[in-house]
């Protein structure tokens, strides 16, 4: 079979077709996630100092799990260490916004909530920042999933989402797992 120029041109345009729309179903995808299931590239920029992370405002110890601010929101700090979380329960209320914050004083950890949008990396020199709302009550695992060295499958953490009525913060608007963690 002969094969001339104006066969090849209509082979080329068909993989050309091919090409775009797979390149229209992936960016589709992209877009449908984004808009319908909340699935974003991290966006916040914030740096915070990981050698004083301890020593001084947001991150001090007596500042870690999950508050009120005084703007009303319900936040989380966490801090992600060398190979655990601190602390390593949280407890949040489902059907509400939340903020989840995260820094390290060492080297970079990944952290997911299971079975929810909640997925970051978390690393040095930066405040990592997921805005959410649970839908589902129960205590979700918290994975580092970043190798971040020998005790990396170890470091593992609870979200404890209770229904919005159980959720009750003390009077310095703080609430914590309880004694049994
Ligand atoms: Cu932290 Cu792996």
């Amino acid at each position: 079979m002969a094969i001339n120029e104006q066969a090849i041109l209509k082979s080329e345009l068909r993989w050309a077709w091919v090409v775009a729309g797979i390149v229209a179903i992936i960016l589709g995808s992209i877009l449908f996630a984004a808009l319908s299931m909340h699935m974003n590239p991290p966006s916040n920029r914030e740096f915070v100092d990981p050698k004083t992370l301890h020593l001084s405002a947001e991150f001090t110890e007596a500042n870690l799990g999950t508050r009120i601010d005084p703007d009303g929101r319900v936040v989380a700090r966490v801090i992600t260490t060398q190979f655990e979380f601190v602390p390593n329960c949280i407890v949040l209320p489902a059907e509400r916004d939340v903020t989840l914050r995260f820094a390290t004083p060492d080297v970079i950890h990944g952290i997911l909530v299971t079975g929810t949008n909640v997925n970051t990396m978390v690393v040095p020199g930066y405040v990592a920042q997921v805005h959410t709302k649970f839908t589902k009550t129960g205590d979700l695992l918290m994975p580092c999933h970043e190798y971040c060295g020998l005790g990396h499958t170890q470091m593992i953490a609870t979200v404890k989402v209770v229904p919005p009525e159980e959720f009750k913060p003390d009077a310095e608007g703080r609430a914590s797992c309880g004694d049994d963690r």
